[in-house]
């Protein structure tokens, strides 16, 4: 799609995710010949900037985390042309009026009407002040050409979620809100959909009959960081689960789209959040487990406890590991488990979905020639290693007949030069294009939030776990190990 006359107004400028994703997605962009002649960044915030403040602390941005290294001073002397700070405050009718009048100058000057989209890059308690300023201050008018971008979290659970997209609505369509989940932005999450349905290979195994259970783990060394004033309203079930964890879950469990239409997939994969057993209060102990990272070892480095990070209660009960079984009741998957579960401070940082086939049904075999009869799996790696790994039996060479599982490896770096985009730059390269397919649409925000929910009112209830639960750099909690073992299974390393 052409892409048309662009102005990016970013709602928290100077913040942090300005610096590290947008500022250097869109520089990426821009370098690329992704973006138009005619664009331009407003970013606005409550700091004192002069523009060539803004850009010079944008530059370090870009030389520290653009995915192409640092930027050639004469891409960076043109780039910073389309930059312009304006210092406001966002409860200020004022603010709203100024970024209106920048929009009309610009659109004078290029003689066109604009897409015009508004970046909330603000903590979330701001999303609702924000979003109604700029409806107010009919900044969004253009139901065609104006769009807002929100970040997760999207609401706290599924009461504050369905106010929000209340409110949201009151001054935008549904087809102008662009709910971001980073993680649908990724090359390996949108391959998931040409590995299901542009092959027919799996398709036909892709089910109850075929399939014993699925693992999805994200999994990451890093701990909390300097975000603990936000972590200690979220933890690991409403940062990670509810939002990304549950749409790779979707990606794996839906039925096949008759077309790429936004609205056809996110259908799709609606259903299956729909489709997601309720689990009743009594139940979630054995479905749901948590925990949170003592002091230890990461990587040969000491680091300090979840209660010790700065901004983090010394009596903190937030969850900094999740572990989850699921059910999706419908003809494809009933029976299936889904165990699905992140954490920070573990030992190692990766991302990956495992497929995990029957066994074979009759033992031709003698036992003692095979070491593992779950040795079908299908391994989608989603970072930071990227390909896809298929295993299967082999007869290990020699007189005995003696079996092992082997390894069938695709792998992104060998088949494929150039660069990977950034999950940003993909995700606002499509808000750009008007194309909500990789954005969350209300329903499935809300849906995911009421899987959950029986889980969150669980834990808020019983207010005193015996935190901390797994040291730091180890593999999470035993009750993760406990919650997948009942049912006869393990969390599957990668090989
Ligand atoms: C964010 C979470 O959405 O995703 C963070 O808020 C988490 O807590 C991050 O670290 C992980 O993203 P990625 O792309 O590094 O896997």
């Amino acid at each position: 799609t052409k892409i048309g006359h662009t102005i990016i107004i970013i709602l928290g400028a100077t913040g942090d995710l300005t610096w590290r994703k947008l500022i250097p997605a869109i520089y990426n962009l821009w370098l690329d010949g992704w973006i138009p002649g005619e664009f331009a960044v407003i970013g606005v915030s409550r700091r004192k900037y002069t523009d060539p403040e803004f850009g010079k602390h944008l530059h370090e941005g870009v030389d520290k985390f653009s995915r192409q290294g640092k930027a050639k001073k004469d891409h960076w002397d043109v780039f910073t042309k389309y930059l312009t700070y304006l210092q406001g405050e966002f409860d200020a009718t004022s603010t709203y009026a100024a970024i209106g009048k920048q929009i009309k100058a610009l659109e004078k000057k290029w003689n066109a009407t604009a897409n015009s989209v508004f970046y909330l890059a603000v903590p979330p308690n701001q999303f609702e002040g924000i979003s109604m300023k700029i409806g107010s201050s009919e900044l969004a008018e253009n139901k065609e050409k104006s769009r807002i971008v929100i970040e997760k979290p999207f609401g706290h659970n599924l009461e504050s979620a369905i106010n929000l997209n209340t409110l949201l609505h009151t001054h935008f369509d549904e087809s102008q809100i662009y709910r971001i989940d980073h993680y649908l932005g990724k090359e390996t999450v949108q391959n998931i959909l040409a590995f299901r349905f542009a092959n027919a290979l799996f398709e036909p195994i892709w089910n109850r009959n075929y399939i014993d259970h699925i693992q999805i783990t994200v999994s990451e060394e890093l701990g909390v960081e300097h975000r603990g004033n936000y972590y200690e309203t979220a933890g690991a079930l409403r940062d990670m689960i509810q939002n990304h964890l549950l749409q790779l879950m979707c990606l794996i469990a839906m039925e096949a789209p008759i077309s790429f239409d936004a609205n056809e997939i996110r259908n799709k994969k609606v259903d299956v959040l729909n489709a997601v057993r309720k689990m009743k209060p009594e139940e979630v102990h054995k479905n749901a487990i948590r925990g949170q990272y003592g002091s230890g070892w990461v990587k040969g480095k000491k680091v300090k406890s979840y209660r010790q990070e700065p901004d983090v209660s010394p009596s903190s009960n937030v969850e900094t590991f999740a572990a989850v079984k699921l059910y999706v009741d419908n003809w494809r998957w009933q029976g299936v488990p889904f165990y699905v579960r992140t954490g920070k401070r573990l030992n190692e940082t990766i991302s990956v979905i495992t497929i995990q086939f029957k066994p074979v049904p009759h033992h031709s075999f003698p036992v003692e020639a095979i070491e593992n009869w779950q040795s079908n799996k299908l391994i989608l790696n989603i970072q930071p290693h990227m390909g896809i790994q298929l295993s299967f039996q082999a007869k290990q060479p020699g007189l005995k007949m003696l079996l092992n599982p082997v390894h069938m490896l695709f792998n992104y770096h060998d088949t494929y030069t150039g660069g990977t985009p950034e999950a940003y730059e993909t995700l606002l390269i499509d808000v750009f294009r008007g194309d909500a397919t990789l954005f969350m649409r209300a329903d499935q925000v809300e849906a995911a939030w009421t899987i959950l929910m029986p889980v969150l009112d669980a834990w808020k209830a019983n207010t005193s776990p015996n935190f901390p639960t797994y040291d730091a750099g180890s593999h999470g909690p035993q009750d993760a190990d406990a919650l997948i073992a009942v049912d006869g299974h393990n969390w599957i390393t990668i090989p």
